[in-house]
C-alpha cells in the first residue's frame, strides 16, 4: 500500500468510516458467518490503541443456540423495561431485532480481562478508552466484509447474568455486544451530523474554527 494512500482509497477509507451505521432488520439470518472471518476482523480491532494495562480485550464470539437465546432474552427483557420506564414505543427497529435476536449468526462480546483501577475520571477514561476503540475498529472491520452489525450496550445492565451466561470470571467485564450477520438489502449511507465547524473550537472553547 502506497504512503500517502491515493484519493480513491482515502475515499474508500472514508466511506467505510461513514457508514458503518446500525443495521438491525436488514440481515441475512440465515447465512453463517465463517469463524475465520470474524477472528480477521477481530485480528483488525486489536490494532486499536490500548493503554497501560496492555492487550487485556477479551473477545467472546457466540454461535451457538441455546447461548444465543439466553442472550437474547436477557436483551429483550432489558429493552422492554427500559422502553416501559420512560414510557416511550419501541422502535420499529429494535422491534425487529428483538424478534430474530436468538437468530443473529454470531454475537460478538468486547470484553476486558480486568476492571477499573479506582472511581476517578482517568481511570474510567483509561479504562474504557482502552477496549471502546477496538469495538468500533471491529464493527468498521465488520462493515468492510459486507457484515452489518449494531453497537449495544444494553446488555451491560445485566452484568453478571450475562458473565454467568458466558462463562466469564469475576474480575472481567463486558462491554459492547455487536449482533452481526451479512447484510440483505441494506443501504448503508452516511448519517446527517453537524459539520466540523459547528463541533470545532480554535484554541478555547467556543472560539470558532471558521472554514
Ligand atoms: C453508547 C451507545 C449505546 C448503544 N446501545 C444500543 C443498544 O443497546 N441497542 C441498540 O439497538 N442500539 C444501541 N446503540 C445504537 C444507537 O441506537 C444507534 O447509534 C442509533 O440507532 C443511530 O443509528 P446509526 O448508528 O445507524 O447512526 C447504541 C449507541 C451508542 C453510542
Amino acid at each position: 500500500m502506497p504512503d500517502p494512500f491515493s484519493q480513491d482509497e482515502i475515499d474508500l477509507v472514508d466511506e467505510v468510516l461513514s457508514t458503518a451505521r446500525s443495521v438491525r432488520r436488514k440481515l441475512d439470518f440465515d447465512k453463517p458467518i465463517p469463524r475465520r472471518v470474524l477472528l480477521d476482523c477481530i485480528d483488525v480491532a486489536v490494532q486499536a490503541p490500548t493503554g497501560i494495562a496492555g492487550e487485556n480485550w477479551r473477545f467472546l464470539i457466540v454461535d451457538s443456540a441455546a447461548q444465543k437465546s439466553a442472550i437474547a432474552k436477557i436483551y429483550t427483557q432489558i429493552l422492554v423495561n427500559l422502553m416501559e420506564e420512560r414510557g416511550m414505543p419501541m422502535k420499529p427497529t429494535h422491534k425487529a431485532l428483538i424478534d430474530r435476536l436468538h437468530e443473529i449468526p454470531a454475537m460478538i462480546f468486547v470484553c476486558v480481562d480486568g476492571q477499573p483501577l479506582g472511581e476517578t475520571v482517568g481511570s474510567h477514561v483509561g479504562y474504557y478508552g482502552s477496549i471502546l476503540p477496538a469495538a468500533w475498529s471491529l464493527m468498521l472491520a465488520l462493515r468492510a466484509r459486507g457484515l452489518g452489525s449494531t453497537w449495544t450496550t444494553l446488555l451491560s445492565a445485566q452484568q453478571e447474568a450475562v458473565k454467568s451466561i458466558l462463562g466469564m470470571p469475576e474480575g472481567a467485564m463486558q462491554t459492547v455486544m455487536l449482533p452481526v450477520g451479512y447484510t440483505k438489502g441494506a443501504v448503508l449511507k452516511r448519517a446527517a451530523r453537524l459539520p466540523a465547524q459547528d463541533v470545532t473550537f480554535a484554541n478555547r472553547w467556543n472560539e470558532p474554527i471558521g472554514d
